[in-house]
């Protein structure tokens, strides 16, 4: 069993909703395991680099400036395929197609305000925690339901 670690963060639309605690819980609840959290503002150097793949796009400076306008939750996720099965929870970037009983289907209304972020892929993850996080933030620990997953 190999168990990977991915980053999620609760934007700031979901933090003013107050939905943070709700979706901390579709990650629990489905065994995932939270090895870090961190309440934070991001400054705009951070917002830059979390999003530079998309620094060509048209939607860039608004997403900067959307995610910087409040604070987030940031989090790491343990388990196996923890990456696949977090963008499973989380659902499609547009909540309009995103199905009923994922996170940004059942909270989301628009692609610009979807809620929460969820790494893509093993090489996101890594970049992601490594700028959100210190090595020794993300915390290793056993617990006994992992046997049961
Ligand atoms: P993207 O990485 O394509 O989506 P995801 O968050 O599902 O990995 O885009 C990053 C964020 O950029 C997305 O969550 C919301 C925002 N965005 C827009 O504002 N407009 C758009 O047209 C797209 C594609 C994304
Ligand atoms: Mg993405």
């Amino acid at each position: 069993m190999t168990s990977e670690r991915t980053f999620v963060m609760v934007k700031p639309d979901g933090v003013q909703r107050g939905l943070v605690g709700r979706i901390v819980q579709r990650f629990e609840e489905k065994g995932l395991k939270i090895a870090a959290g961190k309440f934070m503002h991001i400054s705009p150097e951070l917002a830059q680099k979390h999003y530079e793949e998309h620094q060509e796009k048209p939607f860039f400076n608004d997403l900067v400036g959307f995610i910087t306008s409040g604070p987030v939750f940031a989090v790491v996720l343990e388990g196996q395929d923890a990456i696949h099965i977090s963008r499973l929870l989380i659902g499609k970037t547009d909540p309009k197609e995103a199905p009923a009983g994922t996170i940004r289907g059942d909270y989301g209304h628009v692609k610009e305000k979807n809620v929460i972020h969820g790494s893509d892929s093993l090489e996101s993850a890594d970049r992601e925690i490594g700028l959100f996080f210190k090595p020794e933030e993300v915390l290793e620990y056993e617990r006994s339901i992992d046997a049961w997953l």
